[in-house]
Order: C-alpha cells, then structure tokens, then sequence
C-alpha cells in the first residue's frame, strides 16, 4: 500500500509525515521520529513497556496503528519533564527507587501521570490496578507504588528540603 500522510502534536510539536499504514504507533515513534525511550518488550499487548499517552489517555502504542493518531495528541516519556524540571512521577521514580533496568520505566511514568491527571490521590491498591497492564521484570512492583504515591504528595515535584540541606552540610565537612 502506497505512504499516506498523518499529521500530530507530540510533544507539544506539530509534526507531519509519511508512513504505511501497517506501520505500528510504536515504531513510527522510534524509527521516524528517533523518539528511543519507548520501548517494545512483546508482540502480544502484554508488557506495556511501549505505553504513551494518547488525547492525554495511556495506550499500548504496538496496537495502534500510526495512521490512526492522525490529528491527534501524544506523549511520550521525552516529552514528560518540563524544560530541566522533572515531572512529579519523574522526581518519584528517583526519590522512591522506582527502576533498576529501565526498560519498563518510561511505560510505567506514562501510565502513572495519567493517573494522577485522573486522580491525584490513589490508593495504593488504585496504583497497582492502574499499572497491571505492565510488566516490570525487576523491582517487584512496590518501589514503583512508592513511587507514584511520591508524586502524588509533591505534585510540584519538589526535591525533600533534608536532601538539600543534608548534602550541603556533607559538601562543608568533606
Ligand atoms: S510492546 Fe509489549 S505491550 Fe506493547
Ligand atoms: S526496572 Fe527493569 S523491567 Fe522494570
């Protein structure tokens, strides 16, 4: 089938370009527009390593087609912090351990930020619904639920003041 042209914001950037219309959201993502941190870790819609956000909601971007967000919104991981400020989920995941690998973080902040969008203070067990379309191979899940509640108790983000202050002093006596 001959290219056709889809036009989107991702990112907060209106782009349009060429694709065939089998080419999965997924790969359209990361070969075309070079955006790397999504990733693909299944063929089957199990894993949720490859999750955007798309008009603001998570999608497992290996079952969307890259035609079908034609005029729609996207984000991914790149486009989460703001400038050199983190998002909230980004400082949490940090804060609170949230990864080791990496491979299933971006998914998981995607999902986590539409949550919090929806619902800015869950339950633990909220979080943990919220995240059960995903696989994360090494953490065992409850740093990533410390995490997301991280962020959902500084939604500016902020860094704890005893970190500053504790590293400051360290910097004095060193
Ligand atoms: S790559 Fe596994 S669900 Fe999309
Ligand atoms: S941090 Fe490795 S898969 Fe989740």
């Amino acid at each position: 089938m001959s290219p056709m042209q889809i036009s989107m914001t991702i990112n907060g950037t209106f782009v349009t370009h060429e694709v065939e219309p089998r080419v999965l959201l997924v790969h359209f993502i990361r070969d075309d527009l070079r955006l790397t941190g999504t990733h693909w870790g299944c063929d089957t819609t199990n894993c949720g390593t490859c999750v955007v956000l798309m008009d603001g909601q998570p999608v497992k971007s290996c079952t969307v087609l890259a035609a079908m967000v034609d005029g729609h919104t996207i984000t991914t991981v790149e486009g989460l912090a703001n400038g050199a400020t983190l998002d909230p989920v980004q400082q949490g995941f940090m804060e609170e351990h949230g990864l080791q690998c990496g491979f299933c973080t971006p998914g998981m902040m995607l999902t986590a930020r539409a949550l919090l969008d929806h619902n800015p203070h869950p339950e633990p067990l909220q979080i943990r619904e919220a995240i059960s379309g995903q696989i994360c191979r090494c953490t065992g899940y409850a740093t990533i639920v410390r995490s997301i509640q991280w962020a959902a108790e500084h939604p500016a983000g902020a860094a704890p003041e005893t970190t500053t202050s504790e590293s400051t002093e360290q910097e004095v006596h060193a």
